[in-house]
């Protein structure tokens, strides 16, 4: 029985042979945040000659890749990439996410939608019927956290902020449980017009296009239906 540990690296490893065909000199990739990523950027490292280098989501990732050799670039200076790599927190078929469990869902939004395709990566203890056991997270400005806390409730949700955690845009999270995520992309809309709301973890009005999933079988691939 393979650990958690074991499936994320088997997702990260197969993320790395699916982004070897897209690698030039002259290729920036966008790279996310989270445990997986992690893994999957020590198992890029060995091919930093390959491309020229990586938009990323997070101070984080950023780290992680600099000190790794990978040169990390501006998103202000990447007109285009052909693919952004990150995990989720929570998928269903249709592809929808929450994602911010690491609380960088703001830049790893901003990141996927300069990419051409959303590769997402996870084991498959993320995959769901209908997304919204995991607490959705929701970035605040600090001085409208109250405000935005009780729109929330009035939506059906329970929001509790993430205690001890400033973003790396200096704000705040709110985690909210409760929700009846029914139309993921709908109620991304409607959360993210809130005053105050920087960005929520909804991924729907613009998901993953592709899928690795990791599985005690090994990595499959789902991809995204055209509709
Ligand atoms: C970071 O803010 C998140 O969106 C991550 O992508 C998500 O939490 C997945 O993280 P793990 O790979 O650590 O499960």
């Amino acid at each position: 029985m393979l650990t958690q540990t074991e499936l994320k690296q088997n997702v990260a490893n197969a993320a790395v042979e699916y982004v070897l065909p897209f690698l030039k000199s002259d290729i920036i990739l966008g790279v996310g945040t989270g445990s997986t990523v992690d893994l999957f950027i020590d198992a890029l490292a060995p091919y930093k000659d390959r491309f020229l280098g990586a938009v990323s989501s997070s101070e984080r990732s950023s780290a992680r890749m600099a000190a790794l050799g990978i040169q990390v670039f501006d998103l202000n200076q990447v007109p285009a990439m052909p693919l952004y790599i990150d995990g989720a927190d929570e998928i269903d078929q249709g592809l929808n996410m929450i994602k911010g469990g690491g609380g960088a869902q703001t830049r790893e939004k901003i990141v996927a939608s300069v990419a051409d395709q959303f590769v997402c990566i996870v084991d498959e203890s993320k995959l769901v019927e209908r997304l919204g056991q995991f607490p959705l997270p929701v970035e605040v400005i600090p001085m409208a956290r109250e405000a935005v806390a009780r729109q929330l409730v009035a939506l059906g949700g329970q929001p509790a902020l993430r205690e001890g955690f400033v973003t790396d845009n200096a704000c705040q999270i709110l985690d909210v449980s409760g929700l009846a995520i029914h139309e993921p992309a709908q109620l991304e809309a409607t959360i993210n017009n809130i005053p105050g709301v920087v960005c929520n973890g909804l991924f729907a009005l613009a998901g993953a296009d592709v899928v690795l999933v990791s599985g005690q079988g090994g990595v499959r691939r789902l991809d995204k239906v055209a509709s």
